[in-house]
């Protein structure tokens, strides 16, 4: 095993990021070293590159190793960790448990109280190597698209978000056409739903959805959603919200063309509070469920639906070596971006 690593790293408090030699980890009692394949850039990792005011919060033992979505093999076990070998294809789940409170002991690992995020709090996986508790390693199957495999993290976001909800048969709207908002429309698209509409802003991304097969992909600085929303033949309002942009005038215009008894999950994250009708809400009964990071099982139904024929490949754009990192975060940060996968094998 090597010593030093390649790894992209948060060197002080500040916007940028830099490709350093840093000690390969050395795996404790109960942990995995990975080696990894191909990573991908969240918008997570955006804030930290761009240092804004969610960083700063953060991020506050740099320098650090950033990055939490990768594919990758085992290559080194700790002490004591059974029932995995080395050169299995995994991945991990990037929020540490506590395995004791309330949350974690009825399986509900996503409300932990005690969280902690890989590439955040603790070194991350945009390096040669990670290394994360065994309880966090994924089993990748060798039939799924490496590619795919780098984002599964952020694949988990629209999963728990779309899944929360019956899709067959049903109207899904999704506010927002960020990585994830497509790769929801394609869940949507996958689960059986009837109609799946998309809104953003962004012609590139618009046209991404499109891809991904939408029914609809609405331009809401040009287009009426309601127009949009009576050609596609519904008649009562959308059956399904998916909130997926963290902007506070698309929950409104959510909840203003959601049907009487509609159900809404909100995955966006804003920058502020969100001043909403409740009249809207109270009156239409609505239901409102807020989703945060993956339940375990979504690994699990996120592999089958790729395996059933789930294409996510529409939402991949832009490819790197890792050592061309800077250009990756150029592509997030000109909006003309959906997945960028930076390969850590060449
Ligand atoms: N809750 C969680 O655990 C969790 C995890 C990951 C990401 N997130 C959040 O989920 C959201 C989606 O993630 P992403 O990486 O795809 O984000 P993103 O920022 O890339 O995409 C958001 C999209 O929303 C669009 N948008 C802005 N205002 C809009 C409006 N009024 N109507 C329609 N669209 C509008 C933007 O143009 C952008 O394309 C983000 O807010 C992110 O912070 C939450
Ligand atoms: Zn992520
Ligand atoms: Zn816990």
């Amino acid at each position: 095993m090597k010593e030093w690593m390649d790894a992209i790293v948060k060197p002080a408090a500040g916007p940028g990021l830099e490709l350093r030699r840093v000690p390969v980890p050395v795996p404790g009692p109960g942990e995995v070293l990975i080696k990894i394949h191909k990573t991908a850039i969240c918008g997570t990792d955006v804030h930290i590159y761009n240092w804004d005011p969610w960083a700063e919060q953060h991020i506050t033992h740099p320098p650090m190793t950033i990055g939490h979505e990768y594919v990758g093999e085992i290559a080194q076990l700790g002490a004591g960790v059974t029932g995995l070998e080395i050169g299995q294809r995994v991945s991990g789940e990037g929020h540490i448990t506590c395995h004791h409170c309330r949350n974690c002991h009825t399986g509900n690992i996503q409300w932990c109280r005690n969280t902690t995020s890989v590439g955040v709090d603790r070194d991350g996986a945009f390096a040669e190597y990670v290394c994360i508790p065994a309880t966090n390693v994924i089993m990748i199957d060798p039939s799924l698209p490496e590619d795919v495999v780098a984002f599964f993290d952020a694949v988990g976001n629209a999963t728990h978000t779309a899944l929360m909800w019956n899709l067959v048969g049903e109207d899904v709207l999704i506010t927002g056409a960020g990585p994830i908002g497509i790769i929801a429309a394609g869940i949507c698209k996958y689960a059986g739903a009837r109609r799946v509409v998309i809104t953003d802003m962004n012609e590139y991304r618009l046209d991404l959805a499109r891809k991904m097969g939408v029914d609809a992909a609405v331009n809401v600085s040009k287009e009426n959603l309601e127009d949009v929303m009576h050609g596609q033949g519904l008649v009562e309002g959308f059956d399904v919200g998916l909130e997926m942009s963290g902007s506070a005038p698309a929950f409104r215009q959510m909840c203003s063309v959601m049907r009487n008894g509609g159900k809404i999950s909100l995955l966006g994250l804003g920058k502020s509070t969100v001043e909403v009708d409740m009249n809207d809400i109270i009156c239409k009964g609505l239901t409102l469920q807020g989703i945060y990071g993956r339940k375990m099982d979504n690994w699990h139904q996120m592999s089958y639906m790729v395996q059933g024929g789930l294409d996510l490949t529409p939402v991949i754009t832009h490819r790197f070596r890792y050592t061309d990192f800077e250009k990756g975060f150029e592509a997030m940060n000109s909006g003309k971006s959906g997945k960028v996968i930076l390969d850590w094998t060449k």
